[in-house]
């Protein structure tokens, strides 16, 4: 039985944190919910028992023995309060993207680089939600094909910008101006995540380039990305174009990814089966289709992804993590 803290517990992320780990019957002994000022003295319901939701200050954590900290309440207070908790003997788990590219700091995603919690310093990360639903059939052709460049272009869905996206979603339809996005989402489709950087690229892109990498242990892979907001709930949609270094034959491919741990293939034209938001929603599983040859280059490949962005690309991986640190 462990104590368990969540930083961020009243958001998006965090209600699922709560809703997962009763869902998976997590062994807790301790409880302790953290979130802004704002919620300071609220109360969440986790297994029909009410709990307190306490500032994120040093004071409120400096008394409790707190083996795990589930964290997702943005990078500031990642940066700020991981190291903190870790001073109390916890170990964090980190949804934010504060401390992913940190050397010291594994990047896990648990069916593909669980090796990669053998060494870290009290805090671990969870890749962006993007990159996660992207690794597990990444790592399956890396590992029998080899990969030369990826390509993603993405179509993510409103909740991966937390409370303020789904209102904004919701609000637009009846005409109200967004808050959280720069223009409406309601009926239209927005080719930015997060800020723009200097190469005219966005972050959310250069993450998902950069998380790659270190997930699947290649510098030299080379990647691009596109990433678009589009007015969907939840779920992430992705299409993924790869060069493979070798050929392959599209059976054994389709057979690889038939039989791989968190992974459903959801493929078959004659039926008009393939994933969609709709059908990840609530889901645990990547679900992958529309698998198909990509003539016009050696050894290409176009595959199309979708998973819930809450559970596998954020929440769900982080227990996961966990599950894999206790187990
Ligand atoms: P609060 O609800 O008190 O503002 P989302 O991404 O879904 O909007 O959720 C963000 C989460 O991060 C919420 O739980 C929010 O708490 C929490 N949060 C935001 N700012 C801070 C902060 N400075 N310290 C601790 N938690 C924070």
């Amino acid at each position: 039985m462990y104590n368990i803290a969540i930083v961020g517990a009243t958001g998006n992320v965090g209600r699922k944190f709560l809703n997962i780990l009763e869902e998976r019957n997590f062994p807790i002994k301790e409880l302790y919910l953290f979130a802004s000022k704002k919620s300071n003295g609220s109360y969440l319901k986790f297994k029909n028992k009410s709990y307190l939701v306490e500032e994120t200050i040093e004071d409120n954590i400096k008394n409790k023995k707190i083996d795990y900290a589930l964290f997702s309440a943005g990078g500031e207070t990642s940066l700020k309060y991981a190291p903190i908790f870790t001073k109390y003997g916890a170990i964090v788990i980190d949804n934010s993207n504060a401390w992913r590219m940190d050397k010291d700091v594994p990047l896990i995603v648990p069916e593909v680089n669980p090796e990669d919690l053998k060494s870290h310093n009290g805090i671990i990360a969870n890749p962006n939600c993007s990159t996660i639903q992207a690794m597990i059939p990444l790592k399956i052709l890396k590992d029998n094909y080899g990969l030369k460049r990826i390509i993603y272009s993405t179509y993510q869905a409103v909740s991966g910008a937390g409370i303020g996206g789904i209102n904004d979603l919701k609000n637009g339809i009846s005409g109200i101006s967004p808050t959280k996005f720069p223009y409406p989402i309601f009926n239209n489709c927005i080719p930015q995540i997060d800020i723009f950087l200097d190469n005219g690229y966005t972050k959310e892109e250069i993450k998902m380039v950069n998380e790659t990498k270190k997930i699947l242990h290649d510098d030299n892979l080379k990647i691009t990305a596109t990433t678009v907001r589009v007015p969907v709930l939840n779920c992430h949609g992705e299409s993924i174009n790869i060069e493979l270094l070798n050929d392959y034959n599209l059976k054994d491919v389709i057979n690889l990814f038939n039989n791989s741990k968190g992974l459903i293939l959801y493929d078959e034209k004659e039926s008009l089966k393939y994933p969609m938001p709709i059908l990840a929603d609530g889901k645990d599983e990547v679900y992958i289709g529309r698998v198909r040859r990509d003539f016009s280059v050696d050894n290409g490949l176009n595959i199309w992804v979708v998973a819930d962005n809450l559970r596998k690309g954020a929440a769900l991986n982080a227990i996961q993590i966990l599950e894999t640190l206790t187990n």
